[in-house]
């Protein structure tokens, strides 16, 4: 091989070769040797794949198609609500979502870099002039190669920053060159929420397109203060970014206005007790929730549940079966009904207005009185009556013929019979096996479905009925 003579290197350059050379224990001009040895047996790359010494997060360049998982580029602002943010990062990633950390100066005053990325399984970004990502240009990188960009706490600073186009940290340069949707979850103290140049500064972000959730209201981290300011939930924003991050789905109920009735009642005996049975709600919620995702616009009376109201819901919390009544009477029109609510067929008469209290006279009598049929009620409406009235059926023997019975007595359009026996883990439970009745020209129709999660029985019910609706447009679905 011909003897090298490698002049004009720069200093950074030469000082990098005697470096590697003495690192490998060899002489300079032998380390250049092996370099370009390497180089002719590993042709340099195509700007397409840039080799493997430069691509330190080579996962990260992979289109997302390849990739297969939503990302999120997550910028943990510099506020006390930081530490919600390692919460967060958990709740993406439980959703299935890729999380990349970026920490500003302040939020390391909270968290550490090294719980961000252990969380996240990747590096957490620090350093607007980071040697290792600046190469090429990572402020651009973060903030492209991603879906999303979530800044949670999104604190005051960050946000009059943002409002303003400052790019003098990661953070704020990431924001500011951007071409991805950007929510913010602010968190501040109530008197900077409310400031008028916070105002001002979130306005302008809202027309500028950014979205935003929360804050919520509530007590703040300084003792004795209380008000709008604290950072939504983690699972409030996870569920929030799941939304942006979802492809634009098929909405078949735009437009069409859907009332559900879900959970039990419960029928007060005096003051502290009351008569109940073992609904969840959760059938009924999982409904909710799909025909909201179908673009419908959708109000759900519940009783007492131990269940998050579905986003994007109207919920309407009610205690009795009167009560439930009267929310759905007040809720008219509307296009569907669906009515999944365990009512209590009968109230106390004799409603004590204190405690009722052992006596020597022996026990209490209850006397007992029917409740009103709030889905028959409903049916048997003349005018306003909703276009397709949907009713449930929980039995506990003879399923399809109890279930015809109450499709003729209640005079719905559709029935969902489901077997609630202790033995099937219906009530309660998360998975349910439904028949659907339907009538077609004076016949019914039974249609048994496979055990399925409520939630795949709520998309499945909410398809029928798109579907009825493509086939009848107009017309009254039965
Ligand atoms: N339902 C109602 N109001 C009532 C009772 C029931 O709206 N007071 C509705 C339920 O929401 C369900 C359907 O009627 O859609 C059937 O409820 P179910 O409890 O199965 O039947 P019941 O009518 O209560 O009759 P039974 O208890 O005799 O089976």
């Amino acid at each position: 091989m011909a003897s090298l003579t490698i002049r004009k290197l720069d200093d950074a350059i030469r000082d990098e070769l005697r470096l590697r050379a003495a690192r490998n224990g060899r002489s300079v001009e032998d380390e250049v040797r092996v370099i370009l040895r390497e180089a002719a047996h590993h042709p340099p790359p195509t700007a397409a794949t840039p080799p493997a010494a430069f691509q330190p997060e080579a996962a990260d360049r992979r289109p997302r198609a390849a990739h297969g998982l939503p990302r999120v580029t997550l910028i943990i602002g510099g506020g006390i609500a930081a530490y919600k943010a390692l919460d967060l990062i958990r709740r993406l990633k439980e959703r299935q979502i890729h999380v990349r950390c970026v920490l500003t100066r302040a939020a390391q005053q909270f968290v550490t870099p090294l719980s961000a990325s252990a969380l996240s399984n990747e590096r957490a970004y620090t350093d607007l002039f980071d040697p290792s990502s600046e190469f090429d240009a990572g402020h651009i990188r973060l903030g492209r190669d991603c879906d999303l960009i979530v800044v949670a706490p999104a604190t005051a600073d960050l946000i009059a920053k943002m409002a303003q186009g400052h790019a003098d940290d990661l953070a704020s340069a990431i924001l500011l060159a951007a071409n991805r949707p950007i929510l913010l979850a602010p968190a501040m103290n109530p008197l900077m929420w409310n400031n008028a140049a916070t105002r001002r500064n979130v306005a302008q972000l809202e027309r500028d397109g950014v979205a935003l959730i929360g804050p919520n209201a509530g007590e703040m981290a300084e003792a004795n203060e209380a008000g709008v300011g604290r950072m939504a939930e983690p699972t409030e924003i996870a569920i929030a970014a799941e939304e942006f991050l979802r492809p634009p789905q098929p909405r078949p109920l735009a437009g069409k206005r859907v009332l559900i009735t879900a959970g039990p009642t419960h029928e007060p005996i005096d003051p502290v007790r009351y008569i109940a049975n073992r609904s969840s709600g959760k059938q009924g919620f999982a409904i909710a929730a799909a025909a909201q995702a179908a673009g419908a616009d959708v109000i759900l009376v519940s009783g007492p549940v131990d269940l998050d109201d579905p986003a994007g819901v109207a919920v309407k919390h009610v205690e009795s079966a009167r009560d439930m009544l009267r929310q759905v009477e007040a809720s008219l029109p509307v296009d569907i009904a669906i009515f999944a609510a365990a009512v209590a067929d009968w109230r106390v008469v004799n409603e004590g207005e204190q405690k009722l209290k052992k006596t020597s006279a022996g026990m209490p009598p209850l006397q007992l009185v029917e409740n009103p049929d709030i889905l028959a009620t409903i049916s048997k409406l003349g005018d306003g009556r909703p276009p397709l009235v949907i009713g449930f059926a929980a039995e506990t023997e003879h399923l399809i013929d109890n279930a015809r019975a109450k499709l003729a007595r209640k005079g719905c359009d559709w029935i969902v019979a489901n077997d609630v026996s202790p033995a099937t883990g219906v009530m309660g439970g998360d998975r349910n096996t439904v028949h659907l009745l339907t009538r077609d020209a004076g016949e019914i129709n039974v249609d048994s479905w496979p055990v399925m999660s409520k939630e795949q029985v709520a998309t499945e019910l909410v398809a029928r009925i798109a579907d009825s609706l493509m086939a009848k447009p107009g017309e009254k679905t039965s």
